[in-house]
C-alpha cells in the first residue's frame, strides 16, 4: 500500500490524519504555526471551549463574515462549518481558508441542493430571495440578499411591502421573521438538526424546577419553543443579554458551545443549558458538525494547507453580491 498523498486523504476522510505524537504541545505548536503563516484563527461559538480559547476571533456568523472580510492576513484557519469558511472565502478571496474538516457541513445547507432550489425559485419569478447564511455557496449565488439570525428581521424589512419574498433554507427562522415583520413568505423547510433536537417536554420541567430562570432561545428553533422565550437572538445576542440583564438565571436554548463565552461575559450568573431529546454526552443540544474540529485537524490545517476552501468562478460574483447586499444594511 502506497503512502497517501495529503490531497489523498483529504478526499478520502475529508482532513488530514497524521497524528501528533502522544504528549506535544499542540497549543504552543499551533501558535507557532499561527506566526511561521500570519494565519489567523476564526472561531464560532459552538466549537469546543479548548478551540475557542485559542482563537483570535470568536463570534456568531454575522460577526465572523464581518471580521473575515476586513481581516488582513494570509491564511484564515476557520474553526465552523464549511458554509462558514465558503464565506470567508467569497468575501476575502485573496486569502487562503481552510477548514479542519471538510465533513463538518450544516443540516440547513444540505437541506437546500442546488438544482431543487433553482426549480424553486423559478415557480416565484418575481420574488426577492433572501437566503440565510447557512447555505451553500451556490445557492448565495442566486441569492438577493444573505442574512444572518442577528439581521434577518432588518433585511425582510428593507424589501419594500409590494414585493414576493421567497427565504431559505430555514423554516423556523422563516416563520419566525415572518411573524415578527408581518410580512408572507415563500419558505423553504429546511431546519437545524441540533435546535429542533431540543425537548419542549424536558425544557418545561426545567422551567418548571427553575422558576426564577428566564429562557433565551436561537430562532432556529421550533415556535412552540420560541413562543415561550422572553428574549430571541443569534448567538452574540444570547450573549449580550445574559451580560446585560439584571436577572441573574437563564435557560438558554441553543447548542451548548455557547455557554463557554457566556460565561465568560458574565461570571456571576447561573446559566442552564436547554435539554436535548436525545441523551448525548452532556444531555444537551450539540453540534457534531461543529465538535468535527479538534486542536489537532487544527495544527494538520495549518501545517499542510489542507483542507482548503475554494470557490466555483462562476458562483462567486453572484455570492459575493448578494453577501454585500447584506453587508450594506
Ligand atoms: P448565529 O451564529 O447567527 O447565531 O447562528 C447560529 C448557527 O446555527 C450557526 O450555524
Ligand atoms: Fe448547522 Fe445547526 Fe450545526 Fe448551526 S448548529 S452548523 S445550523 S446543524
Amino acid at each position: 500500500m502506497h503512502n497517501m498523498t495529503i490531497q489523498e486523504e483529504v478526499q478520502q476522510f475529508g482532513y488530514v490524519t497524521k497524528s501528533l505524537p502522544a504528549g506535544i504541545d499542540v497549543k504552543g505548536k499551533i501558535f507557532r504555526l499561527k506566526q511561521e503563516k500570519n494565519a489567523v484563527i476564526l472561531a464560532h461559538y459552538y466549537v469546543a471551549d479548548e478551540i475557542q480559547a485559542i482563537a483570535d476571533f470568536v463570534g456568531d456568523s454575522f460577526a465572523l463574515a464581518q471580521y473575515s472580510q476586513k481581516v488582513n492576513a494570509d491564511m484564515i484557519v476557520f474553526c465552523g462549518v464549511h458554509f462558514m469558511a465558503e464565506t470567508a472565502k467569497i468575501l476575502n478571496p485573496r486569502i487562503k481558508v481552510v477548514l479542519p474538516d471538510l465533513h463538518a457541513g450544516c443540516s440547513l445547507a444540505d437541506a437546500a441542493p442546488e438544482e431543487e432550489f433553482r426549480v424553486f425559485k423559478a415557480q416565484h419569478p418575481e420574488a426577492v430571495v433572501v437566503s440565510y447564511i447557512n447555505c451553500t455557496a451556490a445557492v448565495k449565488a442566486m441569492s438577493d440578499y444573505i442574512c444572518t439570525s442577528s439581521n434577518a428581521v432588518s433585511v425582510v424589512k428593507s424589501i419594500p411591502g409590494d414585493k414576493e419574498i421567497i427565504f431559505a433554507p430555514d423554516g423556523n427562522l422563516g416563520r419566525y421573521v415572518s411573524k415578527v415583520t408581518g410580512r408572507k413568505m415563500h419558505i423553504w423547510d429546511g431546519a437545524c438538526i441540533v435546535h429542533v433536537n431540543i425537548s419542549e417536554a424536558k425544557l418545561v420541567q426545567l422551567m418548571k424546577s427553575q422558576p426564577d430562570a428566564q429562557l433565551i432561545a436561537h430562532p432556529e428553533c421550533q415556535s412552540s419553543i420560541l413562543d415561550k422565550a422572553q428574549f430571541i437572538g443569534s448567538t452574540k445576542a444570547l450573549i449580550d443579554y445574559v451580560q446585560n440583564s439584571t436577572h441573574s438565571t437563564f435557560i438558554v436554548a441553543t447548542e451548548a458551545g455557547i455557554l463557554y463565552k457566556m460565561r465568560e461575559a458574565a461570571p456571576g450568573k447561573k446559566i442552564f443549558p436547554a435539554p436535548a431529546m436525545e441523551n448525548n454526552t452532556c444531555a444537551c443540544a450539540e453540534c457534531p458538525y461543529m465538535k468535527m474540529n479538534t486542536l489537532e485537524k487544527v495544527y494538520n490545517a495549518m501545517h499542510f494547507e489542507a483542507p482548503q476552501i475554494q470557490i466555483e468562478p462562476h458562483i462567486q460574483e453572484g455570492a459575493l453580491k448578494a453577501l454585500h447586499n447584506m453587508l450594506s444594511i
